[in-house]
């Protein structure tokens, strides 16, 4: 009898698990990012944005695959009000606990369903104060006239719900209007312009699969410079018109630096680019946000040009499975830095380059650049030393296998993540190599090893 009941209990709690989605996805930073149960494939996320108001009136309709049987699943939703949640087109219940939106459908859903949800949601989007960025809130910034919705990693949440971790890319329909003479740009291309008379529509399409920390809307007076590249690869830069021609040079060696790149890591790995400068009150840095970066106006520089578009390889088409792993962008990113520096000013420029971050790690006696800790996630380790492993891999390897390397560890892991063991496994695959050695002393080691 007694055994009975404990049967009973063991199935019924694993009944109910079963049935419904995880609230996470298992990030060890992160825990509540992401969910489980389901696969996303296509977001059209269609907002009305009151910009003097701040406030958005949005629908979100998110086409998705069941992947276990779900009586309930959350989406990551923080601040706004839902007003209604379908599922299939028919009215959903729906419950919210802090970031979660808990979503449960009159049907539950079989493992392998397509289903469609529908969101209706209104309101003020609140920035986050994400405590891997103790830099800048995020999510929803603005100034008196320019809305960046800037998210690494988790603030994409405050304007639209998603299942927000980059285990689950997916494509996008960013469908914004804004009241006259408000421009909107975003992730890839603007497909239709609607005039509405008091407001415009803008009709933006990523058809490459995209990670949720990557989307963005930028709304603001700007004007666009439009080129293609001799591959035919379309470049759009947004610029605030006052200081169009200033930007316009700033950035007219992106072609060079994509031709570049792609001989170095392999093809550029999205079908248009470009970049587009805010403020600094805007906000003070600059984002890779996939296809289009944006740029503080004090962080426009031929370094960091280079390293946001280095970014588009590693981080945006190859993203991290894990935000412990962000050495696999911000490391990159920063070392693509350093090959700019050898394009343009020779072997030398690239050793003084290297000379500089290595004699900093020293000094400021950074940490090793793997699992850095959530508040060090955008810390100077992840940057400098994760540079540094880069640096020594080439050292160990020389050029010709060490760009081998880089080229099919994007190949294989692109439109997709990877994790350092990920990349290590390339490394000593392709290489023939044992680095177990290597990756211990630069990626793990606590002490910054000499030079090589
Ligand atoms: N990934 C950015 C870089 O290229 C840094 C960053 C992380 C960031 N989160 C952000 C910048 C939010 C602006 C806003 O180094
Ligand atoms: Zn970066």
């Amino acid at each position: 009898m007694r055994y009975v009941l404990i049967i009973m209990m063991m199935v019924g709690a694993g009944m109910a698990l079963a049935q419904s989605g995880s609230d996470g996805l298992g990030d060890s930073y992160y825990p509540q990012l992401g969910n489980g149960g389901y696969d996303v494939q296509h977001y059209t996320i269609e907002l009305e944005i009151d910009v003097d108001a701040n406030t958005i009136d949005g629908t979100a309709m998110i086409e998705a695959k069941a992947t276990q049987t779900l009586e309930s699943f959350n989406l990551d939703l923080s601040g706004l009000t839902v007003e209604s949640v379908l599922v299939n087109d028919e009215e959903a219940a729906f419950d919210r606990d802090d970031t979660e939106l808990i979503i449960t459908p009159t049907t539950p859903l079989e493992q392998d369903d397509a289903f469609t949800i529908i969101v209706a949601y209104s309101g003020e989007p609140e920035p986050i104060n994400d405590p891997g960025v103790p830099f800048l809130p995020i999510g929803w910034l603005r100034n008196d006239s320019i809305i960046a919705t800037v998210s690494e990693p988790s603030g994409s949440m405050v304007w639209y719900p998603s299942n927000n971790h980059p285990l689950d890319k997916a494509t996008y329909t960013l469908r914004i209007t804004v009241p006259e003479p408000y421009v909107v740009a975003a992730n890839g291309f603007l497909m239709e312009t609607t005039d509405n008379g008091d407001t415009t529509t803008y009709d933006w399409q990523t058809d490459d699969p995209m990670a949720s920390y990557l989307t963005a809307i930028y709304i603001g007076e700007f004007v666009v410079e439009e080129t293609t590249l001799d591959d035919g690869l379309p470049i759009r830069n947004y610029f605030l018109a006052d200081d169009a021609e200033r930007w316009s040079e700033e950035f007219a060696s992106q072609g060079e630096m994509i031709a570049y790149f792609s001989e170095l890591f392999g093809a550029y790995p999205f079908d248009v680019y470009g970049s587009i400068v805010v403020p600094d009150d805007v906000m003070p840095a600059a984002l890779e946000t996939q296809t289009l970066s944006v740029f503080g106006e004090s962080s426009v520089n031929p370094a960091t040009i280079a390293h946001e578009l280095v970014h588009q390889w590693f981080g945006n088409s190859v993203s991290p499975a894990a935000w412990e792993d962000i050495w696999l962008n911000e490391g990159f990113a920063t070392y693509g830095e350093a090959l700019w520096v050898e394009n343009t000013d020779g072997t030398d420029g690239y050793n003084e380059y290297i000379a500089v971050l290595h004699d900093f790690a020293g000094e400021a006696g950074l940490a090793a650049p793997a699992d850095p800790g959530i508040s060090e996630l955008f810390g100077a380790s992840v940057y400098v030393r994760g540079a540094l492993v880069l640096h020594a891999l080439r050292a160990e390897l020389g050029d010709d296998v060490f760009f081998d390397v880089l080229r099919e560890y994007h190949t294989r892991f692109a439109n997709s993540v990877a994790r350092s063991s990920d990349f290590i496994a390339v490394a000593e695959e392709v290489s023939r190599h044992d680095l177990v050695a290597l990756f211990d002393a630069w990626l793990y080691g606590a002490e910054v090893p000499p030079l090589p």
